[in-house]
């Protein structure tokens, strides 16, 4: 590859520590004060088009359709638009009743996942308009969108997205804040979001203080076959995406859950040997998480807990604590998911995998 390593051991480290950076080229120039909103050079859609949408289906695949269920909670909570998040490979095969005001958004680090641009293909067939997140510029799905928004993230060469990601959940926020903006969000919950938004580098960084904590605990449990990630509400999708990373590189069996879901099924997993990593950050479920993880402890097993730096309730129940820097709820799923990519990633290295190239795994699906 032409990106150097730059001292690093793999790419995906790399990456995961690029990521204060990603951030901050995904907000360049995106973040107007005067206005409380967010600007976009390539949308495409004026501000009467996107005021009439009625509904948004947004579709991806992978990691990438995760970022979409973190942008599902950020864009109703902000537009008050409802929202859908589809897989591609399901969507371009189903016929849902819609209006033609109805605005699908693929989200896509290459621009040339199959599924996903066969779906955004067969919407378009429909009248829909079609927006896109793209990473690579110039791709398949960047070109075929009738508009959209790049990561610049820079190129992702770890097969396991990382930075991809969070600068997904990042644009997400922006294009929630901007459709917000063109609704009902009043000025200053707009400028809220900016302040929190522009502190979001920084929290990153101290984010990745946690990466020698994250190899000491993934020295604990690298043997262990069966993981269980479970978060409520912002942080579901990152118990998905936490468990996502683990299996793509360490080969270890792990299930991501809404964390009340748990005592549906996955509790029947716990023992010694099965850890479950919660993500808990302060918010408005926090108590309800505790009472979960209390749950898992009552059946003995491990707890790694991803918590807010000033956390003292439920880093006294977990087995690990990892901590980050508190933010705002719609940012805590890019804060916590920086201890899972760095667990996953010792956890890998641990039992000798190849990072940057799983098996049976590609970066981008370009074959249905
Ligand atoms: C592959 C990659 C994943 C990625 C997914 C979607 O499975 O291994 O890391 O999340 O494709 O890729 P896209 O480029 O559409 O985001």
């Amino acid at each position: 590859s032409q990106v150097e390593l730059g001292g690093y051991p793999h790419y995906m480290l790399k990456e995961i520590f690029e990521q204060p950076e990603s951030i901050r080229a995904a907000m360049r120039g995106r973040l107007d004060r005067d206005q409380a909103t967010a600007v976009f050079g390539g949308l495409n859609l004026d501000a009467r088009r996107l005021r009439g949408i009625d509904r948004m289906i947004l579709t991806a695949c992978g990691t990438s359709w995760h970022s979409g269920l973190v942008g599902e909670y950020m864009i109703e909570e902000f537009a008050r638009l409802p929202v859908e998040v589809e897989y591609a490979s399901e969507l371009r095969y189903r016929n849902p009743p819609l209006s033609s005001d109805t605005l699908l958004l693929a989200i896509t680090q290459s621009g040339e996942t199959i599924d996903t641009l066969a779906a955004m293909r067969e919407m378009k067939r429909k009248g829909h308009p079609v927006l896109a997140i793209c990473n690579v510029v110039g791709s398949s799905i960047a070109r075929e969108s009738d508009g959209g928004v790049y990561l610049h993230a820079g190129p992702e060469i770890g097969v396991a997205s990382t930075k991809a990601y969070t600068s997904q959940c990042v644009v997400l926020a922006l294009l929630a804040l901007h459709l917000g903006r063109l609704r009902h969000l009043s000025y200053e919950a707009g400028l809220r979001i900016i302040d929190e938004l522009e502190a979001l580098p920084e929290a990153v960084e101290r984010a990745l203080e946690s990466n020698d904590v994250a190899r000491r605990i993934a020295g604990l449990y690298a043997s262990c076959e069966n993981f269980l990630y479970l978060g409520r509400q912002y942080n579901f999708p990152t118990a998905l995406e936490g468990a996502l990373k683990l299996k793509e590189i360490s080969y270890i069996h792990a299930e991501g859950y809404p964390a009340a879901e748990m005592k549906h099924g996955p509790i029947a997993l716990v023992d010694e040997a099965t850890p479950s990593v919660f993500i808990v950050p302060q918010g408005g479920v926090y108590d309800k998480v505790i009472a979960n993880m209390e749950e898992i402890r009552a059946r003995g097993g491990p707890v790694i807990a991803i918590v807010d730096e000033q956390d003292e309730r439920a880093s006294a129940i977990a087995t690990e604590v990892i901590r980050v820097p508190a933010v705002a709820d719609f940012l805590q799923p890019i804060v916590t998911a920086i201890p899972l990519q760095l667990l996953a990633y010792h956890i890998a290295v641990l039992r000798g995998c190849d990072v940057d190239k799983p098996r049976n795994l590609a970066k981008s699906v370009t074959v249905e």
